[in-house]
C-alpha cells in the first residue's frame, strides 16, 4: 500500500519506517526540515534502540522517504497523523494546532477513498470533529482514531509486535471500508492474531488517556507508599515486591522512585482533566491532581534529601547527576525529573554536573545553564553526592568499589531504587533512597 505518516518525531519516524519494514510504500512527511534532512540521510534524530538500523534497512530499500512537501503525501491512500500534542503554555490542555494543521494541509492531497488515520493523543471528541471537516471538504474520504501505545526506549518493537491494535470508526459501512483498509495495513500483525478492538471514535481516543492516566495512577500510588514509608521506617522496595506477587496487582510499573516524566504521561493526565472540565465530568477525575501532586513531591523530596546528605546545605557542594533522559534508552528530556532536580540542585547553590549516555546533546541545548560531562567518572570527580536519577544499565552497574575512588564523599542518592544497596554500603558509601531507611 502506500501510506503517508504526518509528523516525524518519535511516534511517526518510527511508525514510518515500521510500516516500510512491512512492506508498505512510505513518504514521511514533517515541517523540520532539519528532521527530514536527517532522517532521509538515513540517521536516527533521536536516540532509540534499533531505529537506526530500521531507517538504514528500510531506506535502502526505496520503499521509504521523507519530505517536508505534502504535495508528496498524494496517491497515498492511507494517511496517519502523528504529529504532537503537547501542553498549552500556562494551561492543562493538549495544544490542538498541530494537529488542525496537520489535517488542514492534507485536505489539498486527500482523493475519495483516502483514509486519514489519527495516532496523536487527542482529547476525546476530536476525532469527531476532524471526521466532519474531511467528509465536508473531500466527500468520500473517511477518518478513523487509531492510538499508539509504544514506549521510547521498546518504539521499533512496539510498532511491530503491539500487543493491542485499537481501531476507533466511523458508522455504519464507511466503519467497514476503514477497518478493511486498517486491517490490509497491519495484514502482518492482525494475522499474528493481536487481539483487536474496535470501537467508536470517543472510546479509541479515551483507550489512550485512560490507559496513561492508569499508569501514572499507579506509579504515584507507590510513591505515596513511599512517602509512609519514610514516616514509618518501613521499605518501599519490599512493600513492592510483596504486593507484586498478587497478580491483581501486578509487579510492574510499582518502582518507587523520582516519579514519571517525558513528553506523554503528565501532559495527557493534564489534558485529560482538562478535558473533563469541559464535559463537565471533572469530579470524575480529581483524582489525577493528586496522582500529579504525589509525583511532584518526589522532585523535591529529591531535593531534601540530597540537602541533607550534604549536612544541610547544598551551597557549593558538588553533586554529580546520573541521568538526563526522562528514562532509560531514551534521549528524551521533556519533562525530565532529572533534570528538574538538577536545576532546582544548581539553583540553592550546588555545582551541579550532570551526565547522560544519550540525552547530554539535548541537555546542552535546552538546558544550557547546567554543566554537563560525558562520563559518570567526569561529573562525579571530587563530588560530595552523587545522584542516580535516571536508571541506565551502565548507572545500575556501576561498580561502587571503584567508583568510590573518584568522589570525595561517598554519598548515594537512588533517585530510582535502582542500585545494589548492599553493594554500595559495603564499599563505604553512604546510601539513601525515596522510601527506604538510610543505607
Ligand atoms: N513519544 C511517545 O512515546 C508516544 C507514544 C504514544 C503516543 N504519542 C503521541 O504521539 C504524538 C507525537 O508524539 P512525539 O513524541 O512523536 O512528538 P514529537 O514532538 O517527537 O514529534 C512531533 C513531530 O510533528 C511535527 N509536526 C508538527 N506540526 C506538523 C505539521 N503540521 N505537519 C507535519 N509535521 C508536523 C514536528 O516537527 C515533530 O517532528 C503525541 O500526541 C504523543 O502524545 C507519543
Amino acid at each position: 500500500m502506500k501510506l503517508s505518516v504526518i509528523g516525524c518525531g518519535y511516534l511517526g519516524a518510527v511508525h514510518a519506517a515500521s510500516m516500510a519494514e512491512l512492506g508498505h510504500e512510505v513518504v514521511g512527511i514533517d515541517v523540520d526540515e532539519r528532521k527530514v534532512a536527517t532522517l532521509a540521510a538515513a540517521e536516527a534524530p533521536f536516540f532509540e534502540p534499533g531505529f537506526e538500523e530500521l531507517l538504514a534497512r528500510t531506506l535502502a530499500t526505496g520503499r521509504l522517504r521523507f519530505s517536508t512537501d505534502f504535495a508528496d503525501a498524494a496517491g497515498s491512500s492511507v494517511h496517519f497523523v502523528c504529529v504532537g500534542t503537547p501542553q498549552k503554555r500556562g494551561e492543562y490542555a493538549a495544544d490542538m494546532r498541530y494537529v488542525q494543521g496537520a489535517v488542514e494541509s492534507l485536505l489539498g492531497v486527500l482523493e475519495p477513498g483516502d483514509l486519514v488515520v489519527g495516532k496523536s493523543t487527542v482529547p476525546v471528541g476530536t476525532a469527531a470533529g476532524l471526521a466532519e471537516l474531511v467528509e465536508s471538504k473531500v466527500p468520500g474520504a473517511l477518518l478513523a482514531w487509531n492510538p499508539e501505545f509504544l514506549r521510547e526506549g521498546f518504539a521499533v518493537e512496539d510498532t511491530l509486535h503491539p500487543d493491542r491494535l485499537v481501531y476507533g470508526l466511523p458508522a455504519g459501512a464507511d466503519g467497514d471500508t476503514a477497518r478493511a483498509l486498517l486491517d490490509e495495513v497491519y495484514a502482518t500483525i492482525v494475522e499474528r492474531g493481536t487481539p483487536k478492538v474496535e470501537s467508536d471514535y470517543a472510546t479509541a481516543e479515551m483507550v489512550k488517556t485512560a490507559a496513561n492516566s492508569f499508569l501514572a495512577t499507579k506509579i504515584s500510588f507507590i510513591n505515596a507508599m513511599a512517602e509512609l514509608c519514610e514516616a514509618t521506617g518501613a521499605d518501599v522496595k519490599l512493600l513492592a515486591d510483596a504486593i507484586g506477587y498478587d497478580d491483581r496487582i501486578g509487579r510492574k510499573f510499582l518502582n518507587a522512585g523520582l516519579g514519571f516524566g517525558g513528553g506523554c504521561l503528565p501532559k495527557d493526565i493534564r489534558a485529560f482533566m482538562a478535558r473533563a472540565g469541559e464535559l463537565g465530568a471533572d469530579q470524575a477525575l480529581t483524582f489525577l491532581r493528586e496522582v500529579d501532586n504525589i509525583n511532584m513531591r518526589r522532585r523535591i523530596r529529591m531535593v531534601e534529601l540530597a540537602r541533607e546528605v550534604c549536612d544541610g546545605s547544598l551551597l557549593g557542594k558538588r553533586v554529580a547527576v546520573l541521568g538526563a533522559a526522562f528514562k532509560p534508552d531514551s534521549d528524551d528530556i521533556r519533562d525530565s525529573p532529572a533534570l528538574n532536580v538538577a536545576a532546582q540542585l544548581q539553583l540553592q547553590g550546588a555545582v551541579v554536573r550532570v551526565t547522560d549516555p544519550a540525552a547530554v546533546e539535548n541537555g546542552r541545548r535546552l538546558w544550557p545553564q547546567l554543566d554537563y560531562a560525558d562520563t559518570a567518572e567526569e561529573a562525579a570527580d571530587r563530588a560530595d553526592a552523587v545522584l542516580v536519577l535516571t536508571e541506565w544499565t551502565q548507572y545500575r552497574e556501576l561498580d561502587p568499589v571503584t567508583f568510590g575512588k573518584v568522589v570525595r564523599q561517598k554519598r548515594v542518592l537512588d533517585g530510582r531504587n535502582a542500585l545494589d544497596r548492599d553493594a554500595w554500603t559495603a564499599a563505604g558509601w553512604t546510601y539513601r533512597a525515596l522510601g527506604r531507611r538510610a543505607g
